[in-house]
């Protein structure tokens, strides 16, 4: 196992720092700037049914669903396709609308989720065309749906999920972005300029690694913490969730994420001088916006930890901790603002003498009920 574990304390650890490369393979042979092409072998046949849908549901569960919620971002933004993201097992216990020529992504790690493997069934039987995002190559759901696109992060053995979201979102970022050029609403200045950006992503990755020790370092000043918020907008809302999420897994400090503008209809309440709260702040559009929600917090007194862009100058003035993440497009933050939160619960865990990869009452694929 030690082998294995190539050199790190724990697998999950090692799945944080194999991210450069995961990302890598994922857009081996699929991005490639210099050439201005983006190919998605096991698409193509569908490519034009996508392009034409009127609609997008995408169904999973846990950190997929999370990597779900990005998508929708992405692809209601380049693409125009209204996208709804549904729980499988909320999806597969209603009486779903799905009309013929409706397009449904299963996301799954595993393949396995028995939720999203009933929910992909009853979705073809109503005649929706059904893609799969997988990690697992030869699992029960790339072999039940109609087409779909493998994440190649490779195998994962730590029970919270890291290497496969940002795998499963670089996969459905790519799909968005040939959605929008097939629809022919994605120019090309954009387009090559995304595809530059895609190429940069694995090196960003390893840049935010590089502040690993920092992030260590500012776990130690959390560990003790029995609640946590996390906040984001926009894109980084899901991300918000899944750093919640990752925290609750292993470490069993209860957390919550939350669209930081709904802060005020709630979670404003619990803040005091014993809240972290952790912000996902990356210059975007809703920059201001998120600048007066930490406001909001330090005026309660809360701790906040900000995961910012390079450079900003802002937020370091208000946070009690910054993390720092490199530039890239608005649409591919998540891919870098997440790798903070990963490595944030991960140290929490480990301090506070928690079996992280292995967490209590956690599997890491839930074929059951
Ligand atoms: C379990 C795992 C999670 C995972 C979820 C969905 O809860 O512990 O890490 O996100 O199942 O699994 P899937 O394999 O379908 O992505």
């Amino acid at each position: 196992e030690a082998i294995e574990k190539g050199g790190y304390e724990h697998f999950m650890l090692k799945e944080i720092f194999e991210q450069p490369r995961s990302v890598k393979d994922c857009f081996r042979g699929r991005v490639n700037a210099d050439e201005g092409h983006l190919v998605l072998g096991g698409l193509r046949e569908y490519l034009d049914d996508i392009a034409k849908s009127q609609r997008i549901v995408i169904v999973a569960c846990g950190t997929s669903w999370h990597a779900g919620l990005v998508a929708e971002y992405v692809f209601e933004e380049l693409a125009r396709i209204p996208v709804e993201v549904e729980y499988a097992s909320e999806f597969r216990y209603r009486n779903p609308i799905i009309k013929e020529g409706d397009v449904v992504i299963a996301i799954s790690q595993s393949g396995e989720t028995m939720d999203t493997l009933a929910a992909i069934e009853l979705a073809k039987s109503k005649g929706a065309i059904i893609l799969g995002v997988c990690n697992a190559v030869g699992s029960s759901i790339p072999r039940t749906t109609h087409a779909g696109a493998y994440t190649h992060a490779g195998p994962e053995i730590g029970v919270a999920s890291t290497k496969a979201f940002t795998a499963q979102v670089s996969v459905l970022t790519l799909m968005a972005i040939a959605v929008a050029r097939r629809k022919g609403i994605l120019h090309e200045d954009t387009f090559r300029r995304f595809l530059f950006e895609l190429e940069r992503i694995p090196e960003k990755i390893e840049k935010v690694l590089k502040n690993a020790e920092k992030i260590k370092e500012i776990s130690a000043l959390f560990s003790e913490a029995r609640n946590f918020i996390y906040l984001g907008r926009g894109l980084n809302f899901p991300v918000a969730l899944e750093g919640a999420l990752k925290l609750k897994e292993i470490s069993y400090i209860h957390a919550e994420g939350y669209p930081a503008a709904e802060m005020k209809h709630g979670p404003i309440a619990l803040i005091d001088e014993d809240m972290p709260v952790v912000f996902i702040a990356t210059r975007d559009q809703s920059y201001e916006k998120i600048v007066s929600n930490i406001q909001e917090v330090k005026a309660r007194k809360g701790k906040v930890i900000a995961v910012v862009t390079e450079g900003d100058k802002l937020i370091p003035t208000m946070a009690d901790h910054v993390i720092e993440i490199p530039i890239t497009h608005e649409v591919l933050t998540p891919l870098l603002s997440v790798i903070p939160l990963q490595l944030l619960s991960y140290h929490i865990a480990v301090m506070r003498g928690c079996n992280v990869d292995q967490p209590r009452n956690l599997a890491k694929s839930v074929t059951v009920e």
